[in-house]
């Protein structure tokens, strides 16, 4: 048998060692350095082949797969969304992830993103708040308070600086964990009991709710000028979040606009309805927020390149530690055209 070449042993980062990995930098910290890992890769936007991602819907829910490349490194995320599965005692969302090095096409780095999917959903929502939100934005309602709503919370405080959170979510018990979660991050906390009452008197509203249907969380009424909406949740075809009228009153701002006229909020639009990405903003190729009573939107749904900057991200974290483990994913024999001798040869040893 022969021994597998350094190559053929890839880093795998388990969702044990992500956990010890935020514990161990501190989920703010990783938080912030993941905002601007994503930023970064925003500026330089047009050297990615992007393409929408690659989505299986079935009636409870949608399998993804979300590949992107700069010509160095290709990456590749698998998620899954399926709203019923709470219900079940089972997460919405679970991801799993690979980055490739492009000239020989091995990979480089496996990792869950279960967790860093919620790491790079905020990291995105806080870059974009960052560029669109009113100035000293520092009350945040939160709507819908399941597996992100913490990471959401917190990414907002480090980055764009907000120090209270108004949460609502139909179920009562969302609610009170995420309350509990947050005791002690030195965020205020308000508990509401309508969507209403949580959009009172807050600059950002983020939308963070679970429904494999056209919902109407927010309604026009109850959005003030002025007001940053990031909107998380609306992110497949036929579900949404805001009502119609909310997106013709405000200024919306996208990831990459192919997939998300599919996917997004302005899948209740016209395909020729105006909206701008988000990377021409942080580039100034284009506006941002135009004046402070100006609504902004950041129809988020989760582009390819965020995974891509928080993979390449924790390739560089991890390197050399032991937050990853090497594991036998390739088959790399000594020589490359005897595949099968290498099978023989293993067999022989048993
Ligand atoms: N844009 C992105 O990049 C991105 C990334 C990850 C997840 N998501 C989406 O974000 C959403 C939330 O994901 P999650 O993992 O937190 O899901 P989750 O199921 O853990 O939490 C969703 C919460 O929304 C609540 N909810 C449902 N309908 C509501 C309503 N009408 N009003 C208030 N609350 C309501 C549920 O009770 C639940 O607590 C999902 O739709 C998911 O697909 C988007």
């Amino acid at each position: 048998m022969t021994n597998p070449s350094d190559l053929a042993l890839v880093p795998f980062v388990s969702v044990e060692n992500m956990m010890r990995l935020i514990n161990a930098t501190g989920i703010e910290t990783m938080l912030a350095e993941l905002t601007d890992a994503i930023e970064a890769d925003f500026r330089r936007w047009p050297e990615f082949d992007k393409t929408p991602r690659v989505a299986s819907h079935s009636p409870g829910g949608v399998i993804e797969l979300m590949p992107v490349c700069d010509g160095v490194l290709y990456g590749f995320k698998y998620v899954n969304g399926h709203p019923k599965n709470i219900r079940e005692g089972l997460q919405t969302v679970t991801a799993f992830g690979l980055l490739a090095d492009v000239a020989t096409g091995y990979p480089v780095l496996l990792s869950e993103m279960t967790l860093l999917t919620a790491m790079r959903t905020a990291a995105t929502s806080a870059m974009a708040a960052r560029h669109l939100a009113p100035g000293g934005a520092r009350v945040m309602a939160m709507i819908g308070n399941g597996a992100q709503a913490e990471f959401q919370c917190l990414a907002m405080k480090r980055v764009v600086g907000i120090d209270s959170v108004r949460l609502y979510d139909i179920d009562g018990a969302a609610t009170e964990k995420c309350a509990r979660n947050l005791k002690g991050s030195g965020l205020e906390v308000v508990k509401c009991a309508s969507a209403q009452e949580a959009v009172e008197g807050a600059q950002i509203i983020t939308t963070c709710t679970a429904d494999k249907q056209f919902a109407t969380i927010l309604t026009d009424n109850m959005v003030g000028a002025g007001v940053h909406i990031n909107a998380i949740g609306g992110d497949c075809p036929g579900k949404t979040e805001l009502h119609r009228d909310i997106l013709l009153r405000a200024g919306i701002f996208t990831e990459y606009t192919p997939q998300t006229r599919i996917e997004g909020e302005i899948q209740q639009l016209p395909e020729t309805h105006p909206v701008t990405e988000l990377w021409q903003v942080i580039t100034g190729a284009a506006p941002g927020r135009r004046d402070d009573r100006q609504i902004t939107l950041f129809d988020s749904v989760g582009f390819a390149i965020e995974d891509f900057s928080a993979l390449v991200w924790l390739r560089d974290r991890v390197a050399g530690t032991d937050f990853c483990q090497m594991i036998d994913l390739l088959a790399d024999p000594d020589d490359p055209r005897d595949l099968y001798g290498m099978v023989l040869r293993a067999q022989a040893q048993r």
